[in-house]
Order: C-alpha cells, then structure tokens, then sequence
C-alpha cells in the first residue's frame, strides 16, 4: 500500500484513508497523496513495462488497497498513434493521437470509473450514483455491473442515444433529466442520503482522478520517459487535466522523468466555454456557464467543482485555453477520419481543431512535439453524426 493520506489542495486539511469521502469541509475535492520514497524503493521502470497492458501495471500509484478488489475490464494503456498526416498538414514535427476510444466502453471515463468502483468496493459501498454528460453513465453502469453494485445514473434527457441505451443495458437505473449535468448533480446530492447513495460526481470522491493520471503516466513511458512539448485536452470537468498533471510531479519526485512539462492547453467549445471565460479573464475561479449548447456532451459542463485546479494547471504549465465551434469539431472528426482512419468523438475534434489555429498562431511551433486525444469512440455520438 503506497497511498499516505488524503489531503485538500486548498485547505490542506488532511484525511485518512479507508474511509469514504467526498469533498472537504472547504468545498474542495480531495487528493491522494502517495509515500514516493516508498514507491521508488519497491518499483522500477522496467517492472511496470513486464507488466500487463491495462491501468493497473501503475498500481503502486494507485490507491487500492487490496488486489481482489480490483474491478477490471482491461482498461487502459490505449494505443499512442503517430499521426504523420495530420502533422504534415499542420507542418509540425511531430502530432501523436492517444486513442481513448480503445477502452473497454469506447471512452476514456473507464480509468476513472474502474478506480473508483474498485474503491468504492474496497470501502463496502453498495450503491453508487453518478450525474453524467453521457460517457461517464455508460461506464459506471458497467464497471457497477462487473462489481454487483446497484447503479443510479443521471443524464440530461439529450444525452447520445448510446450513452442512455448503453446504461440501461448494463442494467443501472437511468433517470432522463429535463436539464444539464449540473441539474443531474443536484438531485442526486437531494436523495444521496435517504438513498443510500455513493456520491460519484466528477472529483466529488478523490478516486476517479487517480485513474484519470494514468494517461499522464501512460504518455510518459510509451514516449521512453520523456514528456510531449504540448498537450492538449477536451475539458469539461477536468479530471483528465487534473490527474495527469498530478501524474507528472510523482513522476519527477521519483525521478522518472525530469522537470520539463508540457503546455497543457484546455479546448472546450464555443457554446460551453467556462475555463476558456476565466483563464482570459485571469480569474482563479470560473463563473457559472448559461445556456450551454454543444454537439460534444462531454464538454457540456457549465460549472466544475475543481475549476481553480484546471486553471492552475494551465497557468503553471504557461499552456493556455481556447474554444472551438461545433462545425469546427465536424469538419476534423472528417479530417482526423480520412487522414488516420479513426473515427473522433466531438470532443476529439474539438483538440484537433484547436491545434490547427494554435498551429496557424504560432503558438505551437514547427519544432514541436504535440499530443492530442480522441476521448471517447465516434461511434457514440453516431445520432449526431450520421448523414
Ligand atoms: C468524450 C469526452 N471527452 C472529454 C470529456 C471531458 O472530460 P473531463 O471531465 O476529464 O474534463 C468528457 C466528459 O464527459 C467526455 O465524455
Ligand atoms: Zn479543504
């Protein structure tokens, strides 16, 4: 066992482990703080590389306690595409595709779920809701299914029909919410006690985030140890961006890599663009999003709870933020298609369409190597996508 404590960020409040835990006193999410010292003495690279391709070949950076507890659909180590087409045409040296459509459920949200479930597990919870933009419902009911945990999933009533029938088949309670994933949030926070319910919202338990840093950690040894200059990265409520930035600084307290970060910019979409709002503004805290419209669900995230950590990791990685149109992430999931031959989810067309312009800026420059991500299969959003 490696993890320490569990600590607030803004408080520093601390916390031990073993128990169940949503957010701190402070209203901030909770974080794992792990013993590094204890993990550079006991693993090596080279143990990890031996060790299967899932998520759990990083297990001592992992907070499960116990191995029988672990709730695994085979999650993880996605391929890194090199994409010598699209750099081309961005005439850039260097534009790698981290296919999170490989996961077991078409999304990146399996590392964070199957973390979470298996902590969840660990700490005997028997019931578990979670508000969803779409992706994250899908995986839940599944990784709850694999468990033998009652699911109760909240999605806006306009979620993709795959996310909605995918959840339902898994055998979760779905509820159709005439609203956002905020509104889903709220009754779920409403009923969690009477229910019984584990609260699982995005970084409102300290465990989805630690499966979330497992693409840092994958990126750093598919790359030999050795960090992209730029990342870029879909955000809605910022786990991705949270985690890995969290993954890179074990990482170098260990002494796997050195202090070299990448830009990690955060795309998100014209009709949902929060973070984009209060990193121009140079504000710490995002302001609540109205009537946020956007093709890419996952991107549909008028508030989040760790805002100020996005923010953070933008700023002190001297990366920045943009937003993109809807036609825009269209016209590159076409691009992304007939250039590499995978089919992108909006929100994996919302990274290429924002590499393009910062491209064309000059922010990312010639001599750079960049990495983007395709989130989640095309495939769920074929409703919106077809014809
Ligand atoms: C396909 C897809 N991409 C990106 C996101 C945003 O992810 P995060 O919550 O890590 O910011 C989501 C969230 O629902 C998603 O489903
Ligand atoms: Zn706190």
């Amino acid at each position: 066992m490696f993890a320490k404590e569990i600590v607030c960020p803004r408080c520093q409040k601390k916390f031990s482990l073993g128990k169940v835990l949503n957010l701190c006193s402070c209203g901030s999410p909770l974080l794992v703080r792990y013993d590094l010292r204890k993990i550079k003495r006991a693993v090596k690279k080279s143990d990890v590389k031996s060790r299967p391709a899932t998520l759990w070949r990083y297990r001592e950076f992992l907070p499960l306690r116990a191995e029988k507890n672990r709730v695994s659909l085979g999650e993880g180590f996605t391929p890194l595409i090199d994409a010598k087409r699209l750099a081309s045409e961005f005439h850039i040296k260097k534009v790698w595709i981290k296919d999170e459509a490989q996961n077991p459920t078409g999304s990146f949200k399996d590392r964070g779920l199957s973390v979470a479930i298996s902590m969840a597990k660990e700490l005997g919870i028997k019931k578990v809701a979670i508000p969803s933009a779409g992706n994250a419902g899908g995986s839940l009911s599944a990784y709850a299914a694999r468990a033998g945990m009652e699911a109760y999933v909240f999605m806006p009533q306009d979620t993709p029909r795959a996310n909605q029938t995918e959840a339902a088949r898994y055998g979760a309670n779905l509820t159709l919410v005439d609203g956002l994933v905020n509104d889903c949030g709220r009754l779920i926070a409403e009923r969690k006690s009477a229910e019984g319910w584990f609260d699982l919202s995005t970084l409102k338990e300290p465990y989805r985030v630690e499966g979330k840093k497992t693409m840092g950690l994958e990126i750093a040894e598919q790359l030999g140890w050795k960090l992209p200059d730029v990342i870029i990265y879909p955000t809605g409520g910022g786990t991705g961006l949270i985690g890995m930035w969290k993954g890179f600084s074990e990482l170098e307290e260990i002494g796997w890599i050195g202090s070299k970060r990448p830009r990690m910019v955060s795309v998100q979409a014209d009709g949902c663009a929060p973070i984009v709002h209060a990193y121009s503004e140079g504000r710490d805290r995002a302001e609540p999003w109205i009537n946020a419209r956007t093709i890419a669900s996952g991107l549909r995230v008028p508030q989040a709870v760790g805002d100020f950590l996005m923010l953070q990791v933008i700023r002190e990685s001297k990366g920045t933020a943009l937003s993109v149109s809807d036609p825009e992430m269209v016209a590159e999931i076409d691009r992304a298609g007939r250039l590499e031959g995978l089919f992108f989810c909006p929100e994996g067309g919302a990274g290429v369409a924002a590499l393009r312009r910062l491209a064309q800026r000059g922010w990312v420059k010639a001599s750079e190597r960049v990495l983007i991500f395709n989130t989640a299969s095309g495939l769920k959003y074929i409703d919106a996508l077809a014809g």
